[in-house]
């Protein structure tokens, strides 16, 4: 038995990285999956490499009818909702604060706290009508702590580290728990862009600094990401709600 069987997710921002594993370990896990990003073509790939019990589904989280569109998606094809992993998001551009453009603020709110927002709001009554669930919010280190040259993205993650714990005192009546997992870097595309814009040309420069910030010597990998989002979506972390759960090597202890 699979620490998921019976259990439906919907899983934003799957079509790689972290969501792309965590779909793929919790189905491993017998869970039956919905994968969305932003376009159709990697999440049906991965969807049809999964095989039966895993749909691919391509839908903007900035836009609410798109996420109202995905819950349905999951209570039609699989009779409904057991979990959440709101885990798409963007890093936006890196550079000093007074550099940032309304624009550039603003497209980062939209995905990565709005798009939380929208997500939640359209699984709650799915949720109910289960008697409950788990909702996980990818928030990062960056949730918790700052960064030079990331104060839009800085600010959304930790925005949505706020939303969760509020959620948590609403929701836990109802049996519905709500977590974030935070990363540290983790050796994925979204890293290899803010190390090359932090220093363009010099990425590996950037990577070798942060990396010797990292106790374990090296980022975390999706898959250790994976590991966390699916025990907090599984029954095992029943007793978990309104926290933080952080994947970092290390980094934050000091
Ligand atoms: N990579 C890291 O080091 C790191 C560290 C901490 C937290 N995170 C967070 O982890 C989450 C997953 O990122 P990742 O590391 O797997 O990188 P990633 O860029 O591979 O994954 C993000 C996914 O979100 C999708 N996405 C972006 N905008 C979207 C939209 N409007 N609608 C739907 N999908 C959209 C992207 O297409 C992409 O597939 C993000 O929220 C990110 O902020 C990443």
């Amino acid at each position: 038995m699979g620490s998921m069987n019976g259990k439906v997710l919907v899983i934003t921002g799957a079509a790689g990285g972290i969501g792309e594993a965590t779909a793929r370990l919790a189905h491993a896990e017998g869970a039956r999956v919905v994968l969305t990003d932003r376009e159709s073509g990697g999440v049906e790939r991965i969807a049809s490499e999964l095989g039966e019990g895993a749909i691919g589904l391509a839908v903007d989280v900035a836009r609410r009818e798109d996420n109202e569109r995905m819950v349905s998606r999951a209570v039609d094809a699989f009779g409904g909702v057991d979990g959440v992993f709101l885990n798409a998001g963007i890093e936006g551009e890196v550079g000093p604060f007074e550099s940032r453009s309304d624009g550039a603020w603003e497209k980062v709110f939209d995905v990565n706290v709005h798009g939380v927002r929208h997500g939640v709001m359209a699984s709650l009554a799915a949720l109910r009508s289960r008697g409950g669930g788990s909702i996980v919010i990818t928030s990062s280190v960056a949730g918790l702590r700052g960064a030079a040259g990331l104060t839009p993205y800085v600010s959304s993650k930790h925005a949505v580290v706020g939303m969760m714990r509020c959620l948590a005192a609403e929701l836990g009546p109802e049996g519905i728990r709500v977590n974030t997992l935070n990363p540290g870097p983790v050796d994925n595309r979204m890293m290899r862009s803010i190390e090359d814009q932090a220093n363009p040309g010099h990425g590996e420069e950037v990577k070798a600094m942060y990396t010797a910030r990292v106790p374990i010597g090296r980022y975390v990998t999706n898959e250790e990401c994976a590991t966390m989002a699916v025990y907090l979506l599984s029954d095992a972390s029943g007793g978990c709600t309104g926290n933080t759960f952080v994947v970092d090597g290390g980094l934050s202890a000091q």
